[in-house]
């Protein structure tokens, strides 16, 4: 049976931080000696990232998930009667209990006037890999029979907020991606080998219950992720192995047309591609393998060298176009690499027909997944439908400026950012932050999914989301 990626659109807020613009002049003493230009150089060099989407007074990640369903839905011609389930993942969750495909599930009813009450659902949670295992358990559900209609949806959602004025500040970001997983499906097809698995209790990232930001120790967290999903990697090749008859792990890369990483910023890739790629290229000492610092130079020489460019230009930057617009989405961030990759010319995206694509996921805490699938022969571009207009250039390349949204001025982005903060947790007089799109958005909402805070004063509320498509 034929299981895998059917179709898919994401969503994200319309509200973005330009960081070479006023951003940077304000950073500047604080990361780059009051070097304004260099700073714009290291976000755009360094870190791979041209803009950040920040999430709106009115928008969480049950808004942004209802409205990259509801993207799906419409630019694919699915159903809600022809959905068996909704698999939520995210970091984010808005309650200990209550889950958020619950919350998004109320919002589809209510828009499309639609019986839900067939539609499975439930949230999981592991950093940015639980998408990934959402769309294990989704393939594993269709290829059991425990499905009750065609479609499974696979939702992820999340936003990263981390404190302002610390190195992860140029790494947030905030999205949805809905994936339909079906049998016969028209993108990609997913190998039916075992997938490679890495996993270790880690401390590199988390967000306590106490915080609103999480707790992240970056340089650390680039070393688990480069170590974590290289042994999964090596696991993956394993099973691909036994699966295909002479295949070496030249092979491998060879048969890719794209490797998709979870792309926490655009730089990580590089950093992953060249632990991939080295021993490919069989550039790797013994010696560099075994002394992680001899590695790390190893790898930087790597990555200016020309057999990287070209392996890096061809099987990996097409996936990264709207990460260096949107920022870390966390759990989507692996699956807007693809949408990336639908979002080239319709010959760009035809020349895909038939390749094999490895997805190399991560979470902190930490777990990795390598696994594969291969392009359908029925693949198409995304939809203009699938995205946020502004981000969809047809060409893989977003555009930064007006008309890809409202850019945000500082003082407007951190008051969002000290609102969304307020939002997740009591005030110290005890009450809750009630969301007043009209008074607290920069973007009022209209023909959108809006939240509106808590409900508080009954007791037998208290604390219950409030949420309507504002017309
Ligand atoms: P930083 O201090 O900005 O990093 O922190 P840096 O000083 O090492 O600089 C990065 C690169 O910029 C270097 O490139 C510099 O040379 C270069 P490299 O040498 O490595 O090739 N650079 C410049 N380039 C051009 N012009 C210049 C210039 N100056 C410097 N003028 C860090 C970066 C990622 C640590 C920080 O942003 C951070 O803490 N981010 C948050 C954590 C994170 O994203 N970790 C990623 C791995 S963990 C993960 O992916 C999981 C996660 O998504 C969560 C989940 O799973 O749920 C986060």
């Amino acid at each position: 049976m034929k299981v895998g990626i059917d179709s898919m659109a994401f969503a994200t807020p319309r509200t973005f931080v330009d960081l070479s613009g006023e951003w940077a002049d304000r950073r500047a003493t604080l990361f780059a000696n009051g070097n304004a230009d260099d700073l714009r150089m290291k976000v755009k060099k360094g870190i791979g990232m041209n803009c950040m989407r920040v999430p709106d007074a009115h928008e969480d990640i049950v808004t942004l998930g209802a409205e990259a369903i509801k993207r799906l839905l419409d630019s694919s011609g699915i159903t809600l009667a022809q959905v068996s389930h909704i698999l939520f993942a995210t970091e984010g969750g808005v309650d200990l209990s209550k889950s958020a495909s619950s919350y998004a599930l109320g919002l589809l009813a209510d828009y499309y006037s639609a019986d839900v009450s067939h539609i499975a659902n439930v949230e999981l949670k592991f950093a940015c890999v639980a998408s990934s295992y959402a769309l294990e358990y989704a393939a594993a559900l269709i290829r059991s029979g425990m499905t009750t209609r065609r479609f499974v949806i696979v939702v992820s959602s999340d936003i990263a907020h981390y404190e302002l004025c610390t190195p992860a500040e140029y790494t947030q970001g905030a999205g949805a991606v809905a994936l339909a997983i079906s049998v016969d499906p028209s993108l990609v097809v997913l190998d039916p080998h075992p997938m490679g698995a890495a996993s270790a209790d880690e401390r590199d990232f988390f967000r306590p219950l106490f915080k609103d930001t999480p707790t992240v120790d970056g340089k650390h967290s680039v070393d688990v992720y480069l170590r974590l999903v290289e042994m999964a990697y090596q696991r993956y090749q394993q099973s691909y192995f036994q699966s295909q008859l002479k295949a070496s792990p030249s092979d491998v890369i060879a048969d890719a047309g794209a490797l998709l990483f979870h792309v926490p910023f655009p730089k990580m890739a590089e950093y992953m591609a060249a632990r991939v790629l080295m021993p490919v290229a069989g550039s790797t000492s013994s010696a560099a393998l075994r002394d992680p610092a001899l590695r790390a130079e190893a790898e930087k020489e790597f990555r200016s060298s020309g057999v990287f460019r070209s392996l890096f230009a061809e099987k990996i930057e097409p996936s990264l176009g709207l990460s260096r617009e949107i920022g870390n989405i966390y759990s989507g961030a692996l699956f807007l690499g693809l949408a990336s990759l639908l979002s080239q010319s319709p010959t760009a995206v035809a020349q895909l027909a038939g390749r094999r694509v490895i997805f190399f996921a991560y979470g902190s805490g930490a777990s990795a997944r390598a696994y594969s699938g291969t392009f359908s022969t029925k693949i198409a571009p995304l939809s203009p439908t699938a995205g946020p207009n502004s981000l969809m250039q047809g060409d893989g390349k977003a555009q930064a400026g007006k008309e890809c949204g409202r850019a945000l001025n500082v003082p407007d982005y951190e008051r969002l950012h000290a609102f969304h903060g307020q939002c997740q947790l009591r005030q110290k007089d005890g009450s809750l932050v009630a969301v007043v799109p009209e008074r607290d958005s920069v973007c009022t909402p209209r023909n959108a999914f809006a939240y509106l805070g808590m409900e508080s004063g009954n007791p037998d509320r208290e604390g219950h989301r409030m949420y309507r498509y504002q017309i």
